[in-house]
């Protein structure tokens, strides 16, 4: 089966309450795991890849694998571009076969990111590609916002109708309190995320696929595994994984997971290298990590997004 766009997927998805996984994928071992996972649970699938992956691994590398791994599968697979941020990242990967972009606008001023937001959508409707905008800033814990910075980084629900009816995007991501990499919450700090604003974006975009980032839940194994192998990580906290199934019944269409992905390969290497320090072929620790990426995908469809079987 050729690469799709997400817009079946989402539809399926919004209807059923439940979301589609969307992966970060930088090399080989990653994408075998998860579609290798994917095809067990027989689950749709995104593969996304960042402007930072396309840098380390070469568009066309990327591309011939995750074909690679289409013809293997059979799954119906959508290649999504993460955080674009300029017109010609999004034409490039366009032009060069991806089914889906982001344009992430969320930094520009409300008026800048619909001009920019709505050239990408022209540029790849036209070409059969779908697009996902972004509305709202996610804040780190580094970012050390105040209280009512917070709320000024949510995505405003007074917002969204216009937002997606000027610019014509596929689907929205928002802010609702989630953040990217391993840090997501103060030491201590109880995770929360604003559900109260999903509901509402929910009421003004009726059937209408939410998107949402930073949503890895740093499971607390992988960093343990990490930790007890020579590893400095201090306590890391993602979104717990009710939230995200919580999240999943609601608006919410498409779950991205970068961080979880890079913990489990991490700790899984550090691990056979604390038990086999004399060890040196690639194959032999890229193995254990490419298997235990698999078992976590395998674990994000079947108990955190719900997709399995929904291919
Ligand atoms: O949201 C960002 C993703 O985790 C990709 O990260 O830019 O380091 O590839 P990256
Ligand atoms: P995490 O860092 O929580 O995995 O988020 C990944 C992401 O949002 C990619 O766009
Ligand atoms: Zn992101």
């Amino acid at each position: 089966m050729p690469l799709v766009t997400s817009t079946e997927m989402f539809r399926k998805a919004y209807e059923g309450g439940y979301a589609i996984g969307a992966f970060n994928v930088n090399n080989m071992e990653i994408i075998q795991g998860i579609t290798e996972a994917a095809k067990e649970e027989n689950a749709p699938l995104i593969l996304q890849v960042s402007s930072g992956a396309r840098k380390y691994a070469n568009h066309t590398y990327l591309m011939k694998l995750v074909e690679a791994a289409e013809i293997e599968t059979g799954l119906p697979i959508c290649l999504h571009l993460d955080h674009g941020d300029t017109f010609e990242l999004c034409k490039s990967c366009i032009d060069g076969g991806f089914t889906s972009v982001m344009i992430d606008g969320s930094h520009l001023s409300f008026e800048e990111n619909i001009k920019l937001t709505k050239q990408v959508v022209e540029y790849a409707h036209a070409h059969g590609v779908v697009v996902e905008g972004e509305l709202g800033r996610l804040a780190g814990i580094e970012d050390d916002v105040n209280v009512s910075d917070e709320d000024a980084l949510f995505t405003d629900p007074d917002q969204v109708e216009e937002f997606v009816g000027r610019t014509g995007v596929d689907s929205l991501a928002i802010a609702i309190g989630t953040s990217h990499g391993a840090y997501k919450f103060k030491p201590g700090q109880k995770p929360q995320l604003r559900f109260d604003i999903l509901e509402e974006i929910g009421k003004r975009l009726p059937n209408f696929p939410i998107v949402l980032h930073g949503a890895s839940s740093v499971i607390p194994k992988y960093v343990e595994m990490i930790n007890a192998n020579g590893g400095k990580m201090p306590d890391a906290i993602g979104i717990p994984e009710d939230m995200l199934r919580k999240a999943a019944s609601m608006a919410v269409c498409k779950i991205n997971i970068d961080s979880d992905l890079r913990l489990a390969m991490t700790g899984t290497i550090r691990e056979y290298f604390a038990k086999h320090p004399d060890h040196f072929d690639p194959r032999q620790y890229l193995k254990p990590a490419r298997e235990n990426i698999k078992e976590l995908v395998r674990h994000k469809i079947r108990n955190v997004l719900g997709c399995s079987g929904k291919a």
